[in-house]
């Protein structure tokens, strides 16, 4: 993608030359300060009654007098805000659709800042991205081949820091994207660690993929029993970017990365299963940020840890009651096969403690409870500990990647007692996202830890269904926070 943010001249607006000319208002900003000629058709227009200072309207113009840019788009954002100007480009976009443009220029009437620069990064990865993998038959989306964000001159450093940002997190929503949508027999547990040392090599992060062999090695019997039932090879990914000090203690990513889950004996329902080749929805997120980290180099120490195997049922599958021995040495009575997330993840928790992280941060398509108690909007945030919780918020916050913190009271893991073990993986119905928070919990000790569960939010279904890319966003957010660089 080519974007950039520049300063406007002393022509104004009127005065850049580019394909398309997308100027956004606000019902705060509805005059085009010191520039007649787009002022003029931006005042007549609005007299007339054809453009209506409302949040989402927009007018095109071909060929304004006195203006440069042959097409002319105005659009209305809801307030100053970098969401609201990020839905109203996505408007603009729309509003352009069909027309001939090569390049496009876009210029917020209020005040633009970082925010704005990366949200137009991202808006122009929404429309851009059109997944060919198995269907080269997809038409391709039209989209611009330069993109240029108008600023004042005062706000020239920030916008340029904000599309700097914004490229690498596309980038890494892409990836995200491009890994979940591809279907099961694509993106198998050996595909994701090929995928892994891919990134890993364009960006200047260690890959390690270690194989049965070396997890049977490691004692995951809980990872282990999860695979036992497919015909695949299990993987565990290990990523380390090493931006910080040596002896800097490093944040732990860790991502669910079953590439299908049939729920194993406790078989899933027919319907829409194969929506559950996204049930690695939360590794690929945090390949995606891995992804960004190593393009935008910011000064701290991350690891990425990606549990990765399929969930079926067979001859060799583990049962219902089966007992197994995690890695941490706790018993585990596996009750539901289908609860296979927090099998995989809580041995790879088991194995951050090595890194005697600063924090871990898990990401998992965990539960139907979460999609149940937060829908598709905000991705379920749970945390052992306040700061880091709060750090969360706010790169969700700042990252527009909404995430709502939800409770652990010890009182949600009475469920999880067993009666042949010492744990069993389900606890009920009743919020069964935060009993499953619960279960991973026992396995963190006291480092600060934090659970995503985005079983809601990182892909869609219905007529829009496929990858969302989300928290890649949330993630890198994060990460640059923690590196003092956001
Ligand atoms: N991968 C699913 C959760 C999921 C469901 C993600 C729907 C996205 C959309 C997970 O492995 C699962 O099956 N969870 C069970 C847990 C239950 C057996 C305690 C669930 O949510 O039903
Ligand atoms: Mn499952
Ligand atoms: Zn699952």
């Amino acid at each position: 993608m080519n974007v950039q943010a520049i300063a406007v001249g002393a022509a104004g607006l009127s005065g850049v030359s580019t394909d398309a000319l997308v100027v956004v208002l606000t019902p705060a900003h509805k005059a085009v300060a010191g520039d007649t000629a787009l002022d003029r058709a931006l005042q007549s227009a609005a007299k007339a009654g054809d453009l209506q200072i409302k949040p989402g309207q927009s007018l095109y113009l071909h060929g304004v007098e006195g203006v440069k840019a042959p097409r002319v788009l105005f659009v209305v954002a809801r307030d100053a805000s970098a969401k609201a100007f990020r839905a109203a480009v996505a408007a603009a976009l729309a509003a352009l659709k069909g027309r001939s443009f090569k390049s496009l220029a876009v210029a917020p009437l209020a005040e633009a800042t970082d925010a704005h620069a990366e949200a137009l990064c991202l808006v122009l990865e929404q429309a851009a991205y059109v997944y060919t993998h198995t269907k080269p038959s997809a038409e391709s989306a039209v989209v611009p081949t330069k993109a240029t964000l108008l600023v004042a001159a005062s706000a020239l450093s920030q916008a340029k820091a904000g599309v700097k940002r914004g490229l690498a997190i596309a980038a890494g929503v892409t990836e995200a994207r491009e890994c979940a949508n591809r279907p099961g027999n694509v993106c198998t547990p050996t595909w994701l660690g090929e995928e892994a040392q891919r990134v890993g090599s364009a960006h200047g992060i260690t890959v390690k993929v270690l194989d049965r062999k070396a997890i049977e090695k490691l004692g995951m019997g809980s990872f282990l029993s999860v695979s036992a039932g497919s015909d695949e090879p299990p993987r565990f990914i290990v990523m380390e970017y090493k931006g910080g000090t040596a002896k800097a203690a490093p944040v732990v990513l860790v991502g669910k990365g079953i590439t299908f889950d049939t729920g194993g004996i406790s078989l899933k329902p027919a319907p829409e299963m194969d929506e559950m080749k996204f049930d690695m929805g939360g590794a690929a997120s945090v390949l995606g940020a891995m992804r960004a980290i190593g393009e935008l180099k910011p000064k701290l120490n991350v690891v990425a840890l990606i549990p990765t195997c399929e969930n079926m049922p067979s001859g060799r599958a583990t049962k219902p009651g089966d007992v197994v021995t995690s890695m941490s040495g706790q018993t585990i009575e596996i009750l539901n096969t289908d609860a296979e997330g927090r099998l995989i993840l809580c041995d790879a928790l088991t194995y951050a403690a090595r890194y005697k992280p600063a924090a871990i941060v898990d990401v998992a398509t965990l539960t139907g409870a979460c999609i149940i108690a937060l829908g598709h909007h905000h991705a379920g945030l749970y945390a052992n500990d306040d700061d880091l919780a709060d750090q969360l918020l706010s790169a969700s916050r700042d990252a527009q990647d909404p995430a709502w913190r939800m409770p652990l009271d010890d009182e949600y893991a009475e469920g999880l007692k067993s009666h042949f073990a010492d744990v069993a993986n389900v606890g009920g119905r009743p919020g069964g996202s935060i009993t499953a928070a619960k279960f991973l919990q026992r396995f963190v000790g006291d480092t600060p830890w934090a659970h995503l569960d985005v079983a809601g939010v990182a892909h869609k279904g219905g007529a829009a269904k496929g990858a969302t890319g989300r928290p890649v966003g949330l993630l890198t957010h994060f990460l640059l926070a923690r590196a003092g660089k956001a």
